[in-house]
């Protein structure tokens, strides 16, 4: 049975597409190509519309509540650090939206790196650490209401999961090297 951890997980696996898009932008930025300035624009839409407000209030919103009602601490331990993160990566999105503006590359370079870091290695502890906690400890029942929370998420957001799926892939194939 499809659980919405199953979604979430399905989710990091388009974000991780948009981290090689992102990725490549630097390294073509690195070589000295010319990056048509749309680009910058396009990516930031999707890492602030998915991967953030999407997926991240997500967990924030419905997922954490749902392990803290089975005694998760929200303030420390596995969840404390992943709230951490997520700002870290907030930080670092308006640091790249900055350094554009600026026309400055290298900080654009810098904190794309550090995002595309983070990320990554945030993706694996969900995957691997906090995904199975949640696995083991919400019942049926949890899972059930944890997908009405879903979905009362997404319904009020645009977009769709298709959509958003498809976007990450055009940019990763049109950006990533
Ligand atoms: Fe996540």
């Amino acid at each position: 049975m499809k659980t919405p951890i199953d979604q979430l997980l399905a989710e990091h696996r388009i974000i991780e597409k948009a981290l090689r898009a992102l990725a490549g932008l630097c390294d073509r930025l690195e070589r000295g190509e010319q990056v048509d300035p749309d680009a910058f624009d396009r990516i930031f839409e999707f890492l602030m519309t998915f991967a953030d407000r999407r997926h991240h209030q997500k967990e924030e919103k419905c997922l954490f509540p749902a392990l803290g009602a089975q005694g998760v601490p929200r303030d420390r331990g596995p969840i404390g650090v992943i709230l951490q993160e997520h700002c870290t990566g907030r930080a670092l999105i308006a640091q790249m939206r900055r350094a554009v503006s600026a026309h400055a590359n290298d900080q654009f370079i810098e904190a794309a790196r550090a995002y595309v870091d983070l990320l990554s290695e945030h993706i694996q502890k969900e995957d691997n650490v906090l995904f199975r906690v949640a696995q083991t400890l919400l019942d049926e029942r949890s899972m059930r209401s944890l997908q009405d929370d879903f979905n009362q998420a997404e319904a009020e957001l645009p977009g769709s999961l298709a959509k958003y799926e498809q976007e990450a892939q055009e940019m990763e194939r049109a950006w990533a090297v």
